[in-house]
């Protein structure tokens, strides 16, 4: 696997594979990788014939009160993992490379998907988020690009502005990959000692219950989401938001809906996490 550090190396090796006549997969991460990161790679690889991946903690996706300083630097240990799952190129831009001085003005916003759920108590996050990923599309011109759907809001936001502004790839989640206890892999939960991690697994446990619950005909879904939020609380964390959508438009479910998405935010301790299930309920 060969690293490379500037937008124009990473530029001419993709195209150069492209004009070979070899398909590119796009797995773009903040580092810290987990199993999580790496399926990623592997459904790349089953798709595409080379996969690269970038490294990037991205500046402007995180609130000034929150662990850009602090968030884990891991990069020999990922460079091994991504080599060993078989990535041919790996791009580490630095933030002047991404955002050269005084010379990135230009913000992507996708209204509508990013203002509620993580967005309310994130605002910025998802601006952060999409002019990111609209400029590593612009860098890394890829057939396909990966995303884990742990981040259904994010997801969607990005398939969205995908959708919207004409890139020329193609969008696929990749389902979540979780610990034996049901805890969602996350670079996060390396903040956690190993008892936190055990708490921790209320969050999905009480997700598939509030699942459970609607796929057996529920409908009052604030009930549902309270009955959830209070276990989650009974174990020590505080609720952010558990909150039961629309999972095509993120918007309040109806009774109606056939797709949902049930997500929620939590803090243990100073670790905020996330989680979701997205299911159909099956109508015609
Ligand atoms: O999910 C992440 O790791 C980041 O939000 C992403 C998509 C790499 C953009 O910085």
């Amino acid at each position: 696997m060969k690293t490379v550090h500037t937008i124009a190396e990473v530029r001419a090796q993709v195209r150069a594979w492209q004009q070979a006549g070899d398909s590119v997969a796009f797995v773009p991460t903040m580092g810290n990788l987990h199993e999580g990161h790496i399926t990623l790679v592997r459904e790349g690889l089953k798709q595409a014939r080379h996969v690269v991946c970038s490294i990037f903690v991205n500046p402007t996706q995180f609130g000034p009160n929150e662990d850009f300083d602090k968030y884990p630097r891991t990069l020999a240990e990922d460079s091994a993992k991504l080599a060993a799952a078989g990535c041919s190129l790996l791009f580490v831009p630095s933030v002047d490379e991404m955002y050269p001085a005084g010379k990135t003005q230009t913000v992507v916003h996708v209204p509508g998907l990013g203002e509620a759920l993580c967005g309310k108590s994130r605002p910025g996050h998802f601006d952060g988020v999409s002019t990111v990923v609209s400029k590593l599309f612009n860098i890394v011109p890829a057939d396909i690009a990966l995303f884990g759907e742990k981040d259904f809001q994010q997801l969607a936001i990005i398939r969205r502005m995908a959708a919207d502004l004409c890139f020329p790839v193609r969008i696929i989640g990749v389902s979540t990959v979780r610990e034996a206890s049901g805890l969602a892999m996350s670079s996060r939960n390396g903040y956690l000692d190993a008892s936190q991690k055990q708490t921790a697994a209320v969050i999905y446990r009480s997700l598939c219950q509030a699942r459970d619950a609607i796929a057996g005909g529920r409908r009052d879904f604030a009930a549902v989401a309270a009955e959830a939020s209070a276990n989650i609380e009974s174990a020590g964390l505080v609720i952010d938001y558990f909150d039961i959508r629309n999972g095509h438009d993120l918007k309040p479910a109806a009774a109606s809906d056939d797709y949902l998405v049930i997500a929620t935010a939590a803090r243990l301790g100073s670790t905020r996490l996330i989680d979701n299930v997205s299911f159909s309920l099956g109508k015609s």
